[in-house]
């Protein structure tokens, strides 16, 4: 027991250690262009179109940047939200940058966002049957597979990539690896109204 406690105490360190390397204070500067649009706490902006990013797990933030910077998102004609997020990507430049950034965005609140769309959520629940392999059954998302974190999400955020997979505006790249895999599993969802449905069942899983 002892010996085991005393490993649990050196892993902590460890991590401890790690955290410690990323640069929070310069990650809060990088965020202030950020802020503008995403809110002082990351928690959205729908005046602006710009979701909540507080609570959302780091390696998709990460991931989320690298594809706008490299056109794998915010370059489809008629993305106009998109087109107007991908020059921000630009502006963290360097791994070290945006490490401390995605450090600083984890130390934001992680509250839900406000409840926005109405659906039925019972029938969406049976819609989400199929989203919980890669999203998990809280909707807390599975690095494993790639799927991020949707409980908590702004809901209008949501339905709006949901359409956008459907039409071409997300997943339009052959290179978007992951994209491409979340694509069909829009398509399974076949109105505005299947669409309200889930989200509405994924926003009872606060
Ligand atoms: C001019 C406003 C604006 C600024 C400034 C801005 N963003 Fe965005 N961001 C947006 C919009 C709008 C979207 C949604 C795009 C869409 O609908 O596809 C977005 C989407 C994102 C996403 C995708 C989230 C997801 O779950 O899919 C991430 C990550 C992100 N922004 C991070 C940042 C970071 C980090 C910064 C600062 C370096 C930043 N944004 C600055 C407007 C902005
Ligand atoms: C085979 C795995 C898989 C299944 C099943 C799946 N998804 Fe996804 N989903 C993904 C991946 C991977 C991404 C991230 C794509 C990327 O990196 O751009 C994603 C992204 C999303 C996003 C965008 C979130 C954001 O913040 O950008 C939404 C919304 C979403 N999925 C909803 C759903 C819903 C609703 C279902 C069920 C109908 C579903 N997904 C089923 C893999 C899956």
């Amino acid at each position: 027991m002892m010996r085991i406690a005393a490993l649990m105490l050196a892993g902590a360190a460890v991590l401890g250690a790690l955290n410690a390397a990323a640069d929070v204070q310069a990650g809060k500067a990088t965020y202030a262009v950020c802020a503008t649009c995403h809110g002082q706490q990351g928690e959205g902006n729908v005046a602006l179109n710009a979701p909540r990013l507080a609570g959302q797990e780091d390696w998709y933030l990460s991931r989320q940047l690298t594809a706008y910077r490299a056109g794998r998102r915010g370059t489809a004609q008629g993305d106009i939200y998109g087109m107007q997020m991908r020059p921000m990507a630009m502006t963290v430049v360097g791994a070290e940058a945006e490490a401390n950034l995605i450090e600083y965005i984890g130390k934001l609140p992680a509250l839900p966002a406000p409840v926005t769309i109405e659906g039925d959520a019972a029938a969406g629940q049976q819609k989400y049957a199929i989203c919980v392999a890669c999203h998990g059954a809280r909707g807390e998302g599975v690095q494993a597979l790639g799927g991020p974190r949707l409980a908590g999400q702004d809901d209008w955020y949501l339905v709006r990539q949901l359409q956008n997979y459907k039409n071409g505006l997300r997943a339009y790249s052959k290179s978007d690896a992951f994209g491409q895999q979340m694509k069909p599993m829009a398509m399974t969802l076949n109105d505005d109204k299947a669409i309200n449905d889930v989200v509405a069942y994924i926003n009872t899983l606060r």
